[in-house]
């Protein structure tokens, strides 16, 4: 490379990235197969539009890219290409959120979405981001005595205020959703079930979640966490699924989810693909779709479990007392006898140890100095840690948090 600064910059975050422990729960470590398809020749080229469909020319190669990401992610996910559309033109995760919303609900709608302060993510509605500007949220609420979701509780505030949208699927909450009874509670209220699996992709790809797809009305996800792709965003819509709309002119027109999910993503809010990630992406599908990824799967979920354990064993308290798959939120704030969420990160960042501050259910404490850690292992299950590896990361994380 010419450019030495950024080389230089390239070499010392690789550096950066070998020498920590990384528990941040949304980062992972692709394969150099992925990273040879983002760097590829690929990037060069434009593709607006599908497959086929394309309004610039010189797209033959680039179709069979973007045909075989959309073939790949329906068999992972074990899904019917005559049912389930996919599309793999979202630049990440948040644009996949607002095409969804684009395409199947109004202005101003209400969007019933996890609070982010307890474990939501700013495009399940917060007035932070579009979501939450272009459309009201309804704001859900954790159990305060478990920590977990109620779904009682869910049902009661769908009947109260009538979202049009209930999104599951979320950025910190270490339990198993219900998918069933989130469709449940939409359905009583007519309202669409968008499920957000981005966190969770790749623990559904190996069979440690139970998969969205029956229940869900739409479902988005992230490449780029346990799914360990490059970062992207996908769209899972049904082809055999219509909503009826009259348009301006009074005429009434039907058109399946997965047509308004592809004409939402373009030309209703995305220009040109990066068909270099598309290739990426394509590359990490296949390499979900085997048996080593699936034992990937169960390891993730075996060392955080086994981390989350000895970490309580040791006094700290887990949020809703453990988790079920890749993540969990630890209170290192302790009613005020222990640290701030923002020195236990800096503290153990110092140490070589890389977490996110994060606030906890009902934190007192801002976002900005919450009361709480989130934990992770999914990239360092990538890098081969076991359980043995995650008991002695336990005691060092409680020496250092303790000193
Ligand atoms: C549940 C959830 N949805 C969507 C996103 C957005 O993804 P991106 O950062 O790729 O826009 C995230 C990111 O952390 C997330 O946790």
């Amino acid at each position: 490379m010419k450019d030495t600064k950024i080389k230089n910059l390239l070499a010392a975050e690789k550096k950066r990235q070998k020498k920590v422990v990384n528990l941040i729960a949304s980062e992972n470590y692709v394969s150099d197969d992925v990273l040879k398809a983002l760097g590829s020749e690929t990037t060069n080229k434009y593709a607006e539009g599908y497959p086929g469909k394309r309004y610039y020319a010189g797209n033959v190669i680039v179709d069979q890219i973007e045909t075989l990401a959309q073939e790949r992610a329906l068999t992972l996910f074990k899904l019917n290409p005559k049912k389930w559309g996919v599309n793999v033109q979202p630049l990440s995760g948040s644009p996949a959120n607002i095409a969804v919303y684009q395409a199947l609900i109004t202005p101003g709608a209400k969007i019933m979405g996890m609070d982010l302060a307890q474990g939501g993510h700013l495009t399940h509605g917060h007035n932070v981001s579009f979501s939450g500007k272009f459309w009201k949220q309804v704001p859900y609420t954790l159990d305060k005595k478990t920590e977990k979701l109620d779904y009682d509780a869910l049902l009661t505030l769908a009947k109260k205020e009538k979202p049009a949208i209930i999104v599951a699927g979320y950025t910190a909450y270490s339990r198993k959703i219900s998918w069933k009874k989130m469709r449940e509670i939409a359905d009583t209220v007519g309202a669409y079930l968008l499920v957000d699996m981005s966190h969770i992709a790749g623990l559904v790809a190996g069979g440690e979640h139970p998969a969205p797809f029956k229940y869900a009305h739409v479902v988005t996800t992230t490449t780029h966490k346990t799914l360990r792709g490059p970062r992207g965003g996908m769209i899972f819509a049904p082809k055999d699924v219509f909503i009826e709309r009259t348009l301006k002119n009074g005429t009434l027109k039907k058109e399946s989810i997965f047509d308004l999910i592809q004409k939402s993503v373009f030309p209703g809010m995305q220009g040109g693909p990066h068909i270099n990630q598309i290739a990426g992406i394509a590359v990490a599908l296949k390499e979900a779709n085997t048996a080593s990824f699936k034992k990937y799967a169960g390891q993730v979920v075996k060392n955080t479990k086994t981390l989350a354990n000895e970490l309580k064993k040791l006094g700290w308290r887990i949020i809703s007392g453990g988790t079920d798959n890749h993540v969990f939120l630890m209170d290192v704030w302790n009613d005020g006898k222990g640290l701030t969420g923002k020195e236990a990160s800096d503290i153990l960042e110092a140490a070589g140890i890389i977490v996110n501050m994060n606030t906890i259910p009902y934190d007192a404490r801002s976002p900005f100095n919450p009361s709480g850690i989130r934990i992770g292992c999914a990239a360092e299950t990538t890098r081969g840690k076991k359980e043995k590896d995650m008991l002695q990361l336990a005691r060092q994380i409680d020496k250092i948090l303790r000193k």
